[in-house]
């Protein structure tokens, strides 16, 4: 079967992105030839698991957001010396995106830098976690807050693994691949999955390219991810992050009309494409409490001067810094959103 091979261009720490059916028995291309043994990080119920050639043992860690955790990777940090995984040595972590962020950002920080390979199981892993080197866990005050950028010396995206996603799951990474819509034009939908799923790394793949540590253009992936990681926050995580960003990239459009950025039919054509041709929630299913959600979109990382959106508008996507509480209130209005 094809087996479509992407490549994230990044100098001596290019790598390549595999993305097929049964993609995860070339895995053994990953491993550092140097590498004695290789601790597997995963979850129970990955439907999938790598055969490794070297010593391996796998460690599993808990399935829910709150063991994204610095407790995590102090965990993680105990086994690999329990394993005794050397810098020469790989991790390998399998699972969707929150193991392949706790995995990398374990590996980035075990013995100041050891290597990681991703094994991508679930859509959004696949289109956008696993790819570019993002790492990292959540505190109390914000999602992803602690991390590490520490590209992976691989990735695998298994569609055998795709087989078990619930319908829930796969709308999740329907949402990451309407953003990739938003930011190309782009008819994803039009391509079967492998060349939909490769499609997607290569768009991110250019973008991660150019600009590795989001000091400009990379900023771009995060559309619909302001709102979205404030609902994420504010429903305790019971939306799950596609979800968000499909809501989310509804509100950036009406932030972006009520700032003249962007006509009516544009905002009318993210509701076609988010909630018609994909078929994702153009609204969360709780009320929602306005007041909680600014006050933790001020804390979006972004945010380094005021309220800070990536937005639509006449010149295309864009990040915009200092967008007023007047034009959220109005975008809330728009989509009516009520107070609690
Ligand atoms: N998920 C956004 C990024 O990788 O930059």
């Amino acid at each position: 079967m094809t087996v479509h091979q992407v490549k994230v261009a990044l100098g001596e720490r290019s790598y390549s992105v595999l993305v097929g059916h049964g993609a995860i028995n070339q895995i053994d291309n990953f491993v550092p030839k140097l590498a004695k043994r290789a601790l597997v990080v995963t979850q129970k119920n990955i439907p999938i698991q790598p055969t490794l050639k070297i010593e391996s043992t796998t460690v599993f860690i808990g399935d829910t957001e709150e063991h994204k955790s610095l407790t995590t990777i102090e965990m993680l940090a105990q086994k690999f010396a329990e394993f005794g995984l050397t810098r020469n040595d790989v991790v390998i972590g399998v699972g969707g995106g929150m193991v392949t962020d706790v995995a990398g950002f374990a590996a980035a920080s075990w013995h100041r830098g050891t290597s990681v390979v991703h094994v991508a199981t679930s859509l959004v892993g696949m289109v956008d976690a696993s790819v570019g080197g993002k790492t990292g866990v959540n505190i109390a005050s914000g999602k992803n807050l602690v991390g590490a950028f520490w590209q992976p010396l691989g990735v695998i995206c298994d569609l055998d693994a795709l087989e078990t996603l619930t319908q829930r799951e796969m709308r999740c990474g329907l949402g990451e691949v309407a953003k990739y819509h938003f930011l190309t034009g782009d008819d994803l939908l039009a391509l079967e999955m492998p060349a939909r799923i490769a499609r997607c790394v290569e768009i991110k793949a250019n973008i991660v390219s150019a600009d590795e540590r989001e000091s400009g253009g990379r900023a771009l992936l995060n559309y619909g991810h302001t709102l979205a990681h404030a609902l994420e926050r504010s429903s305790n995580f019971m939306m799950a992050h596609g979800e968000a960003v499909a809501v989310g990239m509804i509100f950036a459009a009406h932030v972006a009309h009520s700032m003249k950025r962007i006509s009516q039919a544009r905002v009318d054509e993210h509701y076609r494409v988010i909630g018609e041709t994909y078929g994702l929630k153009v609204k969360p299913d709780e009320i929602i409490n306005r007041r909680e959600l600014i006050g933790l979109m001020h804390l979006d990382k972004k945010a380094v001067s005021g309220l800070t959106f990536v937005l639509d508008g006449p010149s295309g996507i864009e990040v915009v810094s200092g967008v007023s509480e007047m034009h959220l209130e109005q975008a809330f209005d728009a989509m009516r959103l009520n107070e609690k």
